[in-house]
């Protein structure tokens, strides 16, 4: 039987009712390796590589590594052709010891340190994002320092109001992310940087939120960004040909959840790009996406074990799982919603509404609300939890002092390991005894 919606491409149920993705039964993975369990889809997730760049010809398809930046996640995406977008020197660092030549790497980050530039100029990095005045005149200083002229893109912040949740908006105009448009931030960034001689200004980038359903956001951005660099060639006689448009295409968490397949996506930029740069008599740039959760959010699912059930007549019936916010934060921080199933048995009895929580010590700790699983789930029953690929172990903590959960990648009846599980000695490495 097929698992449609938000599980992985793979994901079947055997006859019996048990999960299976990419070919391994979830039962025997829970027994070899213990719960909670990220478990990767590896077809799953090289498909979604492929078809973002099929989706997107001639485009440079980037992975957004925050989403998950883990050395095995890294290798399969660069074997696909993406470049990385590193976010810090630790998603830097774990790119460059996973083997990502460093010319294949993005850096970003509105705070970047000394440090963490000057370590990016000694890589070789492919191009840095600047994101503000600060950062302009740091990284003209360490260029000017190692006498090379670095290729950099300007973070516009467009001024495009993305609706998805608060926290993870970035285009409109109040952001702590790069130069805002409507203030004139983004020409004054642009006019200071031409008088750099370290600094070659060779695009801009725009990133305008995650978790976006439609593709009016991004035909928006698209607009609004070539209408910069078209005004730009006006103002100062320069043509830019590299434009960046951010990431944040939407993926399933439930079946309710209706995304843009990204071919449809990709049409629309490509023809967006293609009809302005015309109407502009605009050389066509260049062009860069940046896709994190959409690569690497549907492949993977989390398994759990059930430890206890309660339930309160007339109230709530709680079911606690092995895990929680320390292995997915997304309920308590954004009210996200990922569809839950029974997973290690087939399951004739009614469905009930049930709360699935974690076993963290605050009521915010939940994995789904009002979750409809057979009213038989019982101590033992495994459950897993959809599309966790993207913001689950890149967020995981050790709240309570819960070691992190391992992962693992199953293809063709194959299982190799991703993440080790972290082990109690792990959890307290870093504490310096005063004993
Ligand atoms: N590019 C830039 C500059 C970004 O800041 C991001 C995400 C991306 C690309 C990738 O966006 P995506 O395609 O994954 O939507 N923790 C939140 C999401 C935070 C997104 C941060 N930036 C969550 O769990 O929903």
């Amino acid at each position: 039987m097929t698992m449609p919606g938000p599980w992985p491409y793979t994901a079947t149920r055997s006859d019996v009712g048990v999960l299976t993705v990419g070919g391994v039964a979830v039962t025997d993975l829970a027994a070899e390796y213990g719960t909670p369990l990220w478990v990767v889809d590896e077809e799953d997730l090289r498909e979604r590589c492929r078809r973002y760049r099929e989706g997107f010809p001639g485009v440079d398809v980037t992975y957004a590594s925050k989403a998950w930046c883990t050395m095995g996640v890294l290798q399969i995406v660069d074997e696909e052709g993406l470049l990385i977008d590193v976010a810090s020197e630790g998603e830097m660092h774990t790119a460059l010891v996973a083997g990502v030549p460093a010319d294949r790497l993005i850096l970003h980050g509105n705070n970047k340190s000394e440090h963490e530039l000057d370590r990016a100029l000694e890589a070789g990095v492919l191009r840095i994002v600047v994101d503000s005045f600060d950062e302009l005149e740091r990284l003209e200083r360490l260029a000017a320092a190692r006498d090379v002229v670095v290729p950099i893109w300007l973070r516009i912040t467009p001024g495009i109001d993305a609706h998805t949740h608060e926290y993870v908006r970035t285009g409109h105009d109040d952001a702590k992310f790069g130069f805002t448009l409507s203030l004139g931030l983004a020409d004054e960034a642009f006019a200071r940087a031409l008088e750099l001689d370290h600094l070659d200004v060779v695009g801009i980038h725009a990133h305008i939120g995650s978790q976006i359903f439609g593709t009016d956001p991004f035909i928006a951005n698209a607009e609004v960004t070539l209408d910069l660099l078209a005004r730009w060639r006006e103002q100062h006689g320069v043509v830019l040909d590299e434009l960046n448009l951010g990431g944040g295409m939407g993926i399933r968490y439930t079946h309710e959840d209706h995304p843009v397949e990204v071919a449809r996506y990709g049409k629309a930029v490509l023809e967006t790009v293609a009809e302005r740069c015309e109407a502009l008599d605009y050389p066509q740039p260049r062009l860069i996406v940046e896709p994190g959760r959409a690569i690497v959010g549907p492949s993977t699912v989390t398994l759990y074990e059930v430890g206890t059930v309660k339930p309160l007549p007339g109230l709530t019936t709680w079911v606690s799982i092995d895990g929680g916010m320390s292995d997915n934060i997304r309920p308590a921080l954004y009210d996200a919603e990922h569809e839950v199933a029974l997973v290690s048995r087939e399951s004739d009895a009614e469905p009930r509404a049930v709360t699935v929580v974690g076993k963290h010590c605050e009521s915010g700790d939940l994995v789904r609300e009002h979750a409809p699983l057979p009213s038989d789930l019982a101590v033992g029953d495994l459950l897993a939890v959809a599309a966790t690929g993207a913001y689950t172990s890149s967020m995981a903590s050790n709240y309570n002092r819960l070691p992190r959960p391992a992962a693992v990648l199953v293809r063709d009846g194959q299982v190799r390991p991703l993440l080790r599980r972290e082990t109690l000695d792990d959890v307290v490495r870093r504490d310096v005894s005063l004993r």
